[in-house]
């Protein structure tokens, strides 16, 4: 077992922590408190190979792997836990099911643009009643002709308001005797007739990573735009998930680390009672776990990309990695908070940002009950 990065790993991890701290951190207060979809940083990741860091050359990618993404993943969300969301929703949820899934031409004529940062994706499974239970989606895709006419809604869809393409998931085959539903995948350019979006969502936090919902009407796609097999969409849905999921991870890690790292350096200037606060064993102990957390689901959401790498099954090890990463996240930045004192509650100090960032990483991708249920799944079945 070998826990050193790579020569090529390590430059990346270099790169985006470089990036990160010149052009995103600065802004990052500003983007959450405007609310503001960071456009010039969106550009920049593209041009740094940072929108499809696992896409081969050849269309449009950085050519590196999952591992690389993490890693890259992490020092973005560190800055701003916005801007790490939107790069992965375009690098886990978009590029890699094109790579996977998609025909030579859409690997051509859409992968390329987008894993190179010229264009934005987006994922559409979610519905207004359809979270958890993605099955009981509602929107519905049905032939015409050689194509198809979509009708449906989907909501809380990341980068929705930006994007220029869309994968959604629709029903394609509902038996009328009651058998099983089965779903289809397309990918839909945003500027189809039809196609609307409704204003950005106002939220709790990642402000600056705007979601909302698209709606369908009467879209007509052509048969080429269909994303994987006919009725095989759900599959499509759940194997992007488990490379979704190690994505979440590693942006709650990385809001974690800014946490830790601004409670460590005001503990160190912080005096109480006459000395520093880091002497008191309150904080020590704080800082300990928060330490030891921060590195346990660190090691959990390498793990689940390694063996991504490896081309091994890894929905067990990316719904434990999302689901501790997600969970130790909020636990950090809840204590950095505690740490802080009444500073923590002030905007000025951004821990509030931390804390309000990391909460959203336990809901979507699969709530934290979700990945339990996947996870119990699997250990039962072993
Ligand atoms: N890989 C491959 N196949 C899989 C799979 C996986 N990881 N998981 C399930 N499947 C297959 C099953 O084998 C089964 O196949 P058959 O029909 O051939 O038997 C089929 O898919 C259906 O599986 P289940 O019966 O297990 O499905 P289910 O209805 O019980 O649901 C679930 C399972 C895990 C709860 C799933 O619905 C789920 O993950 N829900 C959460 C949805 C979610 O994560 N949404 C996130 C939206 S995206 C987002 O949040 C983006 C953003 O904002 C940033």
């Amino acid at each position: 077992m070998n826990f050193t990065l790579t020569e090529d790993q390590r430059l990346l991890q270099q790169t985006a922590r470089d990036f990160a701290d010149r052009e995103v951190a600065p802004k990052a207060a500003e983007i959450d408190k405007q609310a503001r979809w960071p456009k010039e940083i969106v550009q920049q990741m593209g041009e740094l190979g940072l929108m499809g860091v696992a896409v081969p050359t050849e269309f449009g990618g950085s050519g590196m792997d999952a591992v690389s993404y993490v890693v890259a993943m992490e020092e973005v969300s560190r800055a701003c836990g916005s801007t790490g969301v939107i790069m992965s929703v375009n690098n886990s949820l978009f590029c890699d099911p094109v790579l996977k899934f998609g025909s030579a031409e859409q690997k051509e004529k859409i992968l390329k643009p987008c894993a190179a940062g010229e264009k934005l994706g987006c994922f559409g499974l979610t519905e207004p009643m359809s979270g958890s239970d993605a099955q009981t989606m509602q929107t519905v895709a049905e032939r015409k002709g050689a194509g198809w006419i979509l009708n449906g809604s989907k909501n809380f869809i990341t980068n929705g308001p930006h994007a220029d393409y869309v994968i959604v998931f629709a029903v394609t085959d509902k038996p009328a005797d009651g058998g099983k539903v089965r779903h289809t995948a397309f990918i839909v350019p945003m500027d189809r007739k039809g196609v609307s979006r409704s204003p950005h969502d106002e939220k709790m936090g990642i402000k600056g990573a705007h979601s909302c919902t698209l709606f369908f009407e009467n879209v007509e796609l052509d048969d080429s735009e269909r994303l994987g097999e006919e009725n095989q969409g759900f599959k499509v849905a759940m194997v992007t998930l488990d490379g979704g999921r190690i994505g979440i991870a590693a942006q709650a890690l990385g809001i974690a680390q800014a946490a830790l790292t601004k409670s460590i350096a005001y503990a160190k200037e912080r005096h109480a009672f006459g000395k520093p606060i880091a002497k008191f064993q309150a904080i020590q102990f704080k800082l300990s776990d928060m330490a030891t957390e921060l590195d346990a689901a660190r090691l959990l959401t390498l793990r689940a990309a390694a063996l991504k790498d490896a081309g091994t099954r890894h929905s067990l090890e990316s719904a434990s990695a999302k689901l501790y990463a997600s969970e130790a996240s909020s636990r950090i930045t809840h204590q950095a908070i505690q740490v802080h004192g009444g500073y923590g509650y002030i905007e000025e100090y951004g821990v509030e940002r931390h804390y309000r960032d990391a909460r959203i990483t336990e809901i979507y991708e699969g709530t934290s009950e979700i990945q339990r249920l996947v996870i119990a799944n699997w250990v039962l079945k072993a």
